[in-house]
């Protein structure tokens, strides 16, 4: 549990009271006991209000509203504020701003841009929370850190150059092993000495400001991006230190940010140093509630299953997107809702007040720019506010039950896409997605797990474009299948090795043997252009013929039997889909990217093979996922659609734990409605 102070879900956000006066506090704080909001994240974007110079302090307007909420028994979710350096610092000691990818150095402005190497950056920011650390240690209003915010930052400075040697020094101690690592040789790069080493951006090795991702030296961009990871990394342990010590007890986080998979941070490797896991879940209008189900499933997975933090979501609305849609009525619940069936036990907002100026001001907020509660989005915030609390601790810690792990490897992402050739089509995120779809859309609950996580535990495993095959990743997926795991990998897989060097000898190098095939070429469909995937065999549930693009691998089996083959081209006949039994188990090969009818269809005849069942069947739009805590199960059933929806229920007797209402047999859902049902004793029915 997060808090044993506040044995439930959390329930407020992001409060910029420091942008409001004293007597809006007051009305806020009533406000926010309306909505039944019991945690307010504090502090974000305070540097320059809480420092106004070198060697001032001034922190009493935050004790006057830690204390004020307190009292109102609202609990604090205290950020560093560090996020921002202030004005007065980046004219003093100019390394603390950042230089762009174009060589541009920056000027005071923005936000989340200091230099994450700055020596002036690292000692302000240290000293500020070690004086934060210190006034709030023993405050009982506080119940989490949340370190910065949304932390990244790419920089190319001088300071970061110097840094990025002695990163690579430390990696490859000589000289002779980062040369052969880089293969240097190619376009006469031989490096000589550690000083003529250069950052990777668009004045070296990049040349496509509108591609930042074509790079001639892949070694050298993944190298960079993996130092960068570390060098913020860095900053987040620097706070997280300090904390730690002057707080033993208190959980320390930072928010992820929206997308999840944001490239430039590996937050499998950052969520080893996170207490809990957070993020900030802002769907776009046209996100796909598959894809913010991906998202959150990445969430839970990045620390084995614990439950995490959404310290984040807008009630209504966004700035920054083009199009800023406005939550339906029920979206807000709904999606909320859907964040904590996947193991959220916490719902948060980005914002409470609106504020009246600047570019966040049309951002959706509790207390809209009216300022009072008479609004359809505070009403909504306040019915979840009431539903949470009659929830109480009932969900807190209960996990999710999975047998099957999808591959989502940061550093193979990078490597697939600094890429040059053979396509420009082939996105990493997109393709697991796809695959992830035939998961959701069964209600098959899947982990999306790392390149260095334990298999064991799962009884399938698919890596789709699984391009960057490292350290003994090979050995323990042989070693799974062997067991009597199953398999599933794509064209463009077991190519390099973490130094983005092909593993000669045929592709798919390490993975050859396992998947008992050899791959010769590779052909680029152009956008638009299709190859079939004819079935040779005939597959439960699967039609004659699909399409297939983006890229093709000719290959040849070599112990592998083929079970469909290409429809056309010159390749026409030769094999498109795989299996290879190994041990116990089975490996399967799709040698192209098929539509996702193909994806959908293979899936659900590999998991009915294998017994892997759905938590519940549902009709379209009706997502159902479950966790479960001390033996109890707790089935949540989402209604994404605009209709009443009848689900059937397996045997037995449920109670729906937000209305106490219970069912058997059917349950009907209205439209974006929402059941969380947990089965009962007969006895406690007919009391
Ligand atoms: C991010 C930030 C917040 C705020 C929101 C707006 O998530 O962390 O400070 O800017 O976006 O959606
Ligand atoms: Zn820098």
């Amino acid at each position: 549990m997060l808090s044993t102070k506040l044995p439930k879900m959390f329930y407020g956000g992001d409060y910029n009271p420091e942008q409001w006066s004293r007597e809006t506090w007051d009305e806020d704080i009533r406000m926010f006991k309306l909505a039944g909001i019991d945690v307010v994240t504090l502090n974000v974007f305070t540097w320059a209000l809480n420092q106004p110079d070198e060697e001032t302090y001034n922190f009493e307007w935050l004790d006057e509203i830690i204390d004020l909420l307190y009292s109102n028994e609202i609990y604090v979710c205290l950020a560093t504020g560090t996020a921002n350096h202030p004005a007065w610092m980046a004219k003093r000691y100019p390394d603390v701003l950042s230089v762009d990818f174009a060589g541009r150095k920056r000027k005071f402005g923005f936000r989340h841009n200091s230099c994450p190497t700055s020596p002036s950056y690292i000692k302000y920011a240290r000293m500020l929370v070690e004086k934060l650390a210190d006034r709030y240690k023993n405050h009982p209003a506080l119940v989490v850190w949340h370190v910065n915010n949304e932390m990244g930052c790419q920089c190319y400075c001088d300071n970061c150059e110097k840094e990025f040697r002695v990163w690579l020094k430390k990696k490859y101690g000589r000289l002779e092993e980062l040369n052969k690592a880089w293969n240097t040789r190619f376009w006469g790069h031989t490096f000589y000495s550690w000083e003529e080493i250069v950052l990777p951006n668009l004045l070296s090795e990049h040349l496509d400001a509108n591609n930042p991702d074509k790079t001639a030296f892949q070694g050298i961009s993944l190298d960079y991006y993996r130092f960068n990871s570390d060098s913020v990394l860095d900053r987040y342990l620097d706070e997280y230190e300090i904390l730690r010590k002057a707080t033993p007890n208190i959980p320390i986080t930072t928010n992820y940010h929206g997308h999840a998979t944001y490239k430039p941070l590996d937050y499998y490797k950052w969520s080893k140093y996170v207490d809990i896991v957070a993020w900030d879940n802002y769907p776009a209008f046209d996100t796909p509630e598959s894809t913010t189900a991906f998202r959150l499933d990445m969430m839970r997975s990045f620390k084995d299953g614990d439950p995490f933090m959404i310290m984040e979501q807008t009630p209504s609305q966004q700035n920054w997107q083009p199009y800023n849609s406005l939550k339906r009525p029920g979206v807000m619940r709904l999606w909320s809702y859907q964040a904590v069936a996947r193991g959220a036990d916490t719902v948060m907002f980005f914002q409470l007040r609106r504020s009246y100026g600047a570019c966040e001001k049309y951002h959706g907020a509790v207390i809209e720019h009216v300022g009072h509660e008479n609004t359809r989005v505070f009403r909504e915030v306040a019915e979840l506010g009431a539903e949470l609390n009659k929830i109480g601790d009932t969900l807190l810690d209960s996990r999710m039950d999975t047998k099957v792990a999808l591959l989502f490897d940061w550093e193979n992402w990078w490597a697939v896409e600094f890429s040059s050739g053979p396509s420009d089509q082939l996105k990493y995120v997109e393709e697991v997605q796809k695959y992830y779809n035939a998961f959701f859309s069964r209600n098959i609950p899947v982990d999306i797990i790392n390149a260095e996580a334990d298999l064991s535990k799962y009884d399938l495993v698919v890596a789709p474009v699984l391009y960057m095959v490292k350290d003994n990743l090979d050995k323990r997926i042989e070693e799974f299948v062997h067991r009597g795991g199953t398999f599933v990998s794509t064209f463009f897989s077991g190519i390099v090795d973490e130094n983005d060097l092909v593993h000669l000898g045929g592709y798919p190098g390490k993975l050859r043997n396992l998947l008992g095939i050899w791959v010769e070429e590779i052909d680029a469909l152009y956008p638009g252009q299709t190859n079939q995937m004819v079935m040779k065999k005939e597959i439960n549930g699967l039609k004659a013929e699909y399409k297939c693009g983006i890229l093709c691998d000719l290959l040849h089996t070599e112990s592998a039997e083929v079970i469909a083959e290409y429809g056309s081209d010159f390749y026409k006949g030769m094999p498109a889909l795989t299996r290879n039994e190994f041990g116990e188990g089975e490996a399967w090969y799709i040698a192209s990217s098929p539509e996702p009818e193909f994806i959908e269809n293979l899936i659900r005849s590999i998991c009915d093979e294998h017994g892997i069942e759905s938590t519940l069947i549902t009709p379209p739009e009706v997502e159902a996922t479950r966790r479960t805590k001390d033996g109890k199960s707790f089935t949540f059933l989402l209604n994404h659609s605009e209709e009443v929806k009848h689900v059937n229920l397996p045997e037995g007797i449920f109670e729906d734990i937000i209305t106490k209402k219970i069912y058997q047999g059917e349950a009907t859902l209205e439209p974006k409605g929402v059941l969380i049902i947990t089965p009962v004793e007969n006895e406690s029915v007919n009391r």
